[in-house]
């Protein structure tokens, strides 16, 4: 239903390969984590099926219109939502105003409250608050991704939602994502580093030096893992850039 073709991204005056002929299809319904190591194009790519940056060459279609040249609205009105791996703030605006407009005014005071719940915060807190410096970076980055859930998006792509956010309500977090994906036709794509988040996979898309490197099932991606932390024992993360801390509390 999005599909990518030949997507490549270069960028400054050296004209660097951010993105290097990206050919993917994403199914309806199915929740895509992808992963892999820091520079590895990830975020570019999640900026290109959103519009935020342009494709040096290559074309996007979305159940089989060509989107390529359609901006961030225009892709947003089809149905494609993004959280920012860093989300921005918005001084003057109540939480509750953000939710509301990002329902397209639907949400009621329970629906808002439900939403802000899921992402693990106790709304009569935040509903009055204010999107500005006052909220702390994981406050911020659970609300925006409360906003994406308020949307019946199509295609939604959630950017590390685990960045930043404590590991009890992470956990809360990742039954959320679960439970979006049983009950809604969402596409859902997530990048993530997180053992709890790639276990939520149908597909695992591992990317590296603005390439497609391989594209598996959480069971092949854990064990091929396991058989390259046994050949590298040099202590550093060299392999896939899976962190699996949150399991601590698991
Ligand atoms: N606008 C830009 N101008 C110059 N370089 C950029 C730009 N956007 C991204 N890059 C570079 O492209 C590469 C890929 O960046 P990207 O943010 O997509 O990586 P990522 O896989 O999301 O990494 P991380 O896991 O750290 O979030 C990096 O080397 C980054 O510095
Ligand atoms: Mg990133």
């Amino acid at each position: 239903m999005l599909e990518l073709k030949n997507i490549s991204l270069n960028v400054g005056k050296d004209s660097k390969d951010i993105l290097n002929d990206v050919s993917f299809d994403f199914d309806s319904r199915k929740l895509y984590v992808i992963t892999g190591p820091n520079g590895g194009g990830k975020s570019s790519l999640a900026k290109i099926i959103m519009g935020i940056y342009e494709p040096t060459q290559g074309q996007i279609l979305f159940e089989g219109e060509d989107i390529t040249n359609h901006d961030i609205t225009q892709r947003a009105k089809l149905g494609i939502g993004y959280a920012f791996q860093q989300p921005p703030r918005f001084k003057g605006i109540k939480v509750r105003d953000l939710l509301k407009m990002a329902s397209g005014e639907t949400a009621d005071y329970k629906h808002m409250c439900a939403l802000l719940q899921d992402v693990g915060l106790c709304s009569q807190d935040y509903i009055d608050r204010e999107v500005d410096d006052s909220l702390s970076g994981g406050e911020l980055k659970r609300i925006e991704i409360a906003t994406i859930m308020a949307r019946d998006l199509k295609v939604a792509v959630f950017d590390e939602p685990e960045a930043g956010i404590d590991l009890w309500s992470f956990q809360k977090l990742a039954e959320t994502f679960k439970n979006i994906h049983e009950k809604h036709d969402t596409t859902i794509v997530i990048i993530s580093h997180q053992e709890r988040i790639l276990n939520l996979a149908d597909e695992v898309i591992v990317m590296a030096d603005g390439k497609v490197k391989e594209v598996t099932s959480k069971e092949n991606f854990f064990a091929d893992l396991e058989r390259e932390e046994l050949d590298c024992m040099c202590g550093l993360d060299c392999s896939k850039g899976v962190d699996k801390n949150v399991e601590l509390i698991g």
